[in-house]
């Protein structure tokens, strides 16, 4: 059977892409950013999964505003880097697993959530700047990849218990295919930033740092948070940090960290970071 082994949080910040895709990862500004994932960079090498459910938001930038899916499941076999407007990123085509995707996403209809089935998709820096920072600089992604996009770009957006409850039934979803699969969970985005209007700039150290705090133990106030909340503590871009909890829940009850970092500012963000793993009772 596939068995969920760990999930991955991680800031997707547009310019961390360019920061590698550039060589300025030593510059004096970039390093303290990716010292903090040295760490993973070293994991991952002996925990390589075969297939990463890669919970992330399009910006409006490969799926534009005339169709906004709450949650859209990538069902494709590949999945090429956006243009966002720079032209797409020179990093790999991202390969799907349409037979896990089509596994999920039946389940998941099952468990009446009705997600939006995506045949042909590009993927943003939401999805492929977390790819580079597990895995480096490479000519092909290690594992397979099913993108999983959030609406956080148009109200109304999924409430903090949805994304919840959607990450329940995906760590059952994936427990339930026949397969000997190696799967991880990543959630993206976030951590607090604002990136326009008055509060442009806005970071909340304090509110980032007690979400890291509870994704790692006590998680029942997650689930509660507000759309509200999270516009007024994280600023209007914090909203991203509901695909951390899709990937949280999907991990059971109890989990192990592994890894967590949390670094002030890259571009516009409060860059978080962490690993947590399954613990053994739940
Ligand atoms: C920034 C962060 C994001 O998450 C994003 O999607 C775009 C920009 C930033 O910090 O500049
Ligand atoms: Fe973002």
């Amino acid at each position: 059977m596939a068995r969920l082994t760990a999930g991955v949080a991680t800031s997707h910040v547009p310019a961390i892409g360019a920061a590698i895709d550039l060589g300025k990862t030593q510059d004096d500004y970039w390093k303290p950013v990716f010292a903090g994932y040295e760490w993973v960079k070293q994991w991952v090498k002996d925990e390589t999964p075969d297939v990463v459910i890669l919970c992330y938001n399009d910006h409006a930038s490969a799926m534009m505003l005339d169709i906004v899916p709450t949650f859209a499941l990538g069902f494709a076999e590949e999945f090429e880097p956006a243009d966002e407007g720079w032209g797409a990123r020179p990093v790999p085509t991202v390969f799907g697993h349409p037979e896990l995707a089509g596994h999920l996403a039946e389940q998941l209809v099952l468990d009446e959530f009705d997600i939006t089935i995506m045949n042909h998709m590009d993927v943003d820096h939401g999805l492929t700047v977390p790819l580079s920072l597990v895995f480096g600089q490479v000519s092909e992604w290690p594992a397979k990849v099913i993108p999983l996009a959030v609406n956080v770009t148009q109200f109304p957006t999924p409430s903090a218990d949805r994304c919840w409850q959607l990450g329940e039934a995906i760590g059952a979803a994936v427990a339930s295919f026949p397969e000997d699969l190696n799967v991880q969970i990543w959630g993206t985005g976030g951590m607090s930033h604002q990136l326009q209007g008055p509060r442009a700039g806005l970071i909340n150290r304090e509110f980032d740092n007690a979400f890291l705090d509870k994704l790692i133990g006590e998680t029942d106030d997650l689930r509660k948070i507000t759309r509200l909340e999270f516009l007024r503590e994280a600023g209007s871009e914090g909203i991203e940090l509901i695909m951390w909890l899709i990937m949280r829940a999907a991990l059971g009850q109890k989990v192990d960290m592994l890894h967590r970092f949390y670094h002030v500012p890259a571009s516009n963000t409060a860059v978080g970071h962490l690993v947590l793993k399954p613990a053994e009772e739940s």
